[in-house]
């Protein structure tokens, strides 16, 4: 009786792991590595497992970190450092040896979730993506290993999101944005974008209501056509969407790789209270819901961050962190 009973209880968490793998969904975590004081990666995987966390993004290939994730069981989406953005687009055989040296190593026992050129990548930078994604996404190809190559753009690529059907880039992103599109669309890969309610509350708090900002009540704030929002996370996405529509990637993902809200750095701003009630609000919502726009559609998010990392610059942006570096908690979420 007892082992039938473990039985049906390991085919049923069997089952959950699987609905949760299938559904490219969920909630990962940033780990920011701009500090000198954090633990080992060994110890800080062991930390996002034991939070039952399932994925994570890291901005360069750290191999330490790379190492830590091996047979995990961790999804992690691999950021290239924006300076080699031009040596992938200009030399196919950088790209090959990027490929070579930092994903065939670890494609075998590390999920890779996709790979993203730069991350809040410029205008200026977007000439070159096309070839850019083109050669690393042909250096991987070569390699027989199936991973989504993308890259990650900041929503003030955007010149207007309100309201967010009217979502639309800037004059100066829309050519590369264009080509970038048709390049996701054409092989099924998502684009990668960073959505912070925090600046925009924090830039214009006379006009943007904080409950609207943190995700932290059902009222209609903003009315769209037939579509209301009650939150800001919602319509800076849907904004993407309807800019990606646009220039023709209107079937594109949108996954927000970054979102969270600094618990010090900006006064009353930044309160251990309001980041907690953030990034508990959003683990809540995209656990649960999709946009207004893509109702059935839960965006795949990560928080930034894991930690409070000391070399970034002062202020808020030390201050992301669900964690010290000591690897108790700023505040508690749960996951
Ligand atoms: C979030 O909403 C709840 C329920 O309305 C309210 O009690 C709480 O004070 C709000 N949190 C913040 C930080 O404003």
């Amino acid at each position: 009786m007892g082992l039938v009973l473990s039985f049906i209880k390991l085919l049923c968490l069997l089952i959950i792991q699987l609905s949760f793998l299938a559904d490219g969904d969920g909630i990962g975590l940033n780990y920011g590595l701009v500090a000198d004081n954090l633990p080992a990666p060994p110890q800080v995987i062991s930390l996002v497992k034991s939070r039952n966390v399932a994925k994570i993004r890291i901005f360069e290939p750290n191999h330490g970190v790379l190492d830590a994730l091996q047979n995990s069981g961790i999804e992690v989406i691999i950021g290239t450092l924006n300076a080699d953005i031009a040596n992938i687009a200009n030399d196919p055989n950088f790209a090959k040896d990027w490929v070579q040296n930092n994903i065939v190593p670890y494609a075998p026992t590390v999920k890779i979730r996709a790979i993203s050129l730069g991350n809040e990548v410029n205008p200026g930078d977007l000439g070159s993506m096309l070839q850019a994604l083109k050669n690393l996404d042909n250096a991987v190809k070569a390699t027989g290993f199936s991973i989504p190559v993308t890259t990650t753009i900041g929503v003030y690529l955007l010149a207007s999101s309100y309201p967010p059907s009217q979502g639309d880039f800037s004059e100066a992103a829309k050519p590369g944005m264009q080509q970038v599109s048709g390049f996701l669309a054409s092989n099924g890969y998502p684009i990668m974008v960073t959505t912070y309610p925090y600046f925009a509350y924090a830039g214009d708090p006379e006009h943007v209501p904080l409950q609207y900002a943190l995700i932290n009540s059902s009222d209609i704030v903003v009315k769209d056509g037939d579509l209301g929002y009650a939150n800001l996370f919602d319509a800076m996405v849907d904004g993407v969407y309807a800019a990606m529509d646009k220039v023709g990637g209107g079937a594109v993902e949108v996954v927000v790789c970054e979102s969270g809200w600094p618990s010090k750095g900006n006064g009353d701003f930044t309160t251990t209270t309001l980041a907690q009630t953030y990034n508990q609000n959003l683990v809540r919502h995209v656990t649960s819901s999709g946009t207004p726009r893509k109702p059935g559609n839960k965006v795949e998010t990560y928080i930034f961050a894991i930690f409070n990392e000391d070399q970034k610059s002062p202020g808020v942006e030390q201050n992301f962190g669900l964690y010290n570096p000591d690897m108790t908690e700023v505040y508690h979420i749960d996951f």
